[in-house]
């Protein structure tokens, strides 16, 4: 798998109930992009991502991963490539203490006893999470689910970053984190998420999902620029491309909503 791209061919997924999750989703992601899924509550994102990892099979349709269709004899070289936030940490934080958890991934791979040790150390601290390594997991608070739950998924070294609202529940010393720790990775990364100013921070293209299918499929800018299509898909520009709630100054992209505060208060537009 020398480049890890992402494709994914008229994907179909139906709930054992009858609900049509995924219906007929397709899109190709190169290595090194950084990928926004959004969508309402309900659209199909979560049901899109758990196929990225191989933990649902595609009904219909194809999951590629670097240069092969996902398939059973494929999926522990994908899981190796492939580091999976669930939406839920509680679906992947099961060991007893925090450390063994982060450990876990590293072990099954058979690295040594130090290099081990090295990883979870370093991917706790990547997180801010070193105090919690001696914790049960599932007595922490769901921020510190979260944290941790990203720590375990940094500790296997992936090489593509699939993240289903990672920035959910954390406060935001813990977000800013989160955006400088995936800013700095430089590999493959696709992000489900609501918060659409985080999207701003790092995702050039955004995939817009309603009702199982791409809706839209552009860079993040356009999206956000086209209010129709934001209506329609349930979601709202970033808070910092949305007028200044004073003076109705619309702000620029790509800004730091507290300079642009800091700038507009003193100039050009001061309120008094
Ligand atoms: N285990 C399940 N059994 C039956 N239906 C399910 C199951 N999980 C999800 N669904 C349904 O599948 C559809 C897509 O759900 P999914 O969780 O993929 O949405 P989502 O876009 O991730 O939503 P959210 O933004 O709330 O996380 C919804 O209609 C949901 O009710
Ligand atoms: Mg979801």
């Amino acid at each position: 798998m020398s480049h890890h791209i992402v494709a994914v061919q008229d994907l179909h997924y139906t709930y054992a109930d009858g609900t049509p999750a995924v219906q007929g989703i397709s899109f190709r992601i190169e290595h090194g992009e950084s990928v926004a899924i959004v969508g309402a509550n309900g659209a199909g994102k979560s049901t899109l991502l758990r196929h990225l990892n191989g933990y649902l099979t595609p009904q219909h349709g194809t999951v590629q991963i670097g240069d092969f269709a996902l398939s059973k004899e494929l999926l522990p070289q994908v899981r190796r490539t492939v580091g999976m936030l669930f939406q839920d940490p509680d679906d992947q934080l099961f060991m007893p203490t925090v450390r063994d958890d982060v450990a876990f991934g590293p072990l099954n791979l058979g690295l040594p006893p130090d290099e081990v040790e090295d990883r979870v150390t370093a991917a706790l601290q990547r997180v801010g999470a070193e105090h919690l390594a001696d914790r049960p997991p599932y007595r922490l608070s769901s921020g510190e689910k979260r944290t941790v739950a990203i720590a375990t998924i940094l500790s296997m070294q992936p090489q593509i970053l699939v993240m289903d609202e990672p920035s959910s529940g954390l406060d935001p010393a813990a977000r800013r984190r989160l955006i400088e720790l995936l800013a700095s990775f430089h590999h493959t990364r696709i992000i489900a998420t609501h918060d659409l100013d985080l999207v701003l921070d790092l995702c050039t293209r955004t995939i817009v999902i309603h009702q199982g299918k791409v809706m839209a499929d552009r860079p993040t800018l356009e999206i956000f620029d086209d209010a129709d299509l934001l209506r329609r898909s349930h979601l709202e520009a970033p808070l910092r491309l949305q007028s200044c709630p004073i003076c109705t100054k619309r702000l620029p992209p790509h800004r730091d909503p507290e300079a642009h505060h800091h700038d507009d208060l003193v100039e050009p537009h001061s309120h008094a």
